[in-house]
């Protein structure tokens, strides 16, 4: 993953070299910080940032759980990622913007008129789980670890401090030789993964965690239902049960990051035959042509970095033509 050189940090552009962060902030000994993840994609009009409004509106409210105050309203965000994406070059596809509690005298852990900062990061993460595993599959483990509930701190909110729980399922993934984690909550039914949601397909319906079940409010998640719809399909956000995961026709993960990914094994037993189903199958296509705003229905979700919002329903004629 290559960092971009430039970055935004508390209202100006400088080079990542250049910041410096106090070692007493309350953002690095105790993740008082929420951050988000962001995608670029290409679009027949040039680099879009998908859903970018959304994901800022998920970051300034991940903040009002912290009492963290973000200085800058989500215009002042909206443009600051334009322009580190502007002055990233074309390398990079992935942002991530990050508000933090800086230094904290006596090394308090209230947070209560500790100074905060924003920064905003690019990188280059090409697939996030991976290329084979988007085509054929992923494996999984259920983590030993137990989701943290919606009672010991909030699952919407994008919390530095929350990830621990997930870091620590994600290594347990990486060292049972697998791809990635799926978190059981306090309820004993199944929350997501340690960066994704979770769908399972059952009788041709699309079934996927309520809130209540101590999940993100994932942006994938709502892109991916809003499209099953589109398509017909049935979708129900409801409490999944473990056994639910041996007997689905279909599981596949969702996130900005891992974009959509299917389930191949969990624990090493096959899901169904082992080989990504046609729903999973019909959502990754659907997915891919929306994010490189190919699909007119959903171009509301597409935010040229160069703005050309004129050209895109040109471009979109002469795509449907074509195809
Ligand atoms: C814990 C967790 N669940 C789910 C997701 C997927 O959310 P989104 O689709 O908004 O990226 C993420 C990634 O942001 C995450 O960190």
């Amino acid at each position: 993953m290559i960092t971009g050189d430039k970055v935004w940090f508390d209202g100006s552009l400088a080079t990542s070299k250049s910041i410096s962060v106090s070692l007493m902030s309350h953002g690095l000994h105790y993740g008082g910080g929420v951050f988000e993840g962001i995608r670029i994609y290409d679009t027949p009009r040039g680099r879009s940032i998908f859903r970018l409004r959304d994901h800022l509106c998920r970051f300034i409210d991940s903040a009002k759980y912290l009492r963290l105050n973000i200085e800058y309203d989500i215009d002042d965000l909206y443009e600051a990622v334009k322009l580190v994406v502007r002055a990233n070059g074309p390398n990079a596809d992935y942002i991530r913007p990050i508000a933090f509690y800086g230094e904290t005298p006596n090394l308090s852990m209230n947070p209560l008129n500790i100074p905060s900062h924003v920064a905003i990061i690019t990188v280059h993460m090409g697939s996030y789980i991976g290329n084979r595993q988007v085509q054929d599959g992923m494996d999984v483990i259920i983590s030993s670890w137990e989701k943290s509930s919606n009672r010991t701190t909030s699952s919407m909110a994008k919390i530095c401090g929350n990830y621990i729980n997930l870091a620590l399922a994600k290594l347990e993934a990486t060292q049972a030789g697998v791809d990635e984690a799926i978190m059981i909550n306090c309820n004993g039914t199944v929350a997501e993964g340690t960066g994704e949601n979770l769908f399972i397909v059952r009788n041709g319906n699309v079934i996927t965690p309520d809130l209540a079940s101590g999940i993100l409010e994932g942006i994938t998640r709502d892109t991916v239902m809003r499209l099953a719809k589109a398509s017909d399909y049935i979708v129900e956000e409801r409490p999944i049960i473990r056994g639910e995961l041996m007997v689905a026709d279909e599981i596949f993960m969702t996130g900005t990051a891992a974009e959509i990914v299917p389930v191949r094994t969990i624990n090493n037993v096959l899901v169904a035959d082992g080989a990504p189903g046609p729903v999973t199958r019909h959502m990754q296509k659907l997915f891919h042509d929306v994010v490189r705003g190919r699909d007119a229905r959903f171009i509301e979700w597409i935010d040229l970095i160069d703005d050309k919002s004129a050209e895109i329903s040109d471009s979109l004629e002469t795509f449907e033509t074509e195809s």
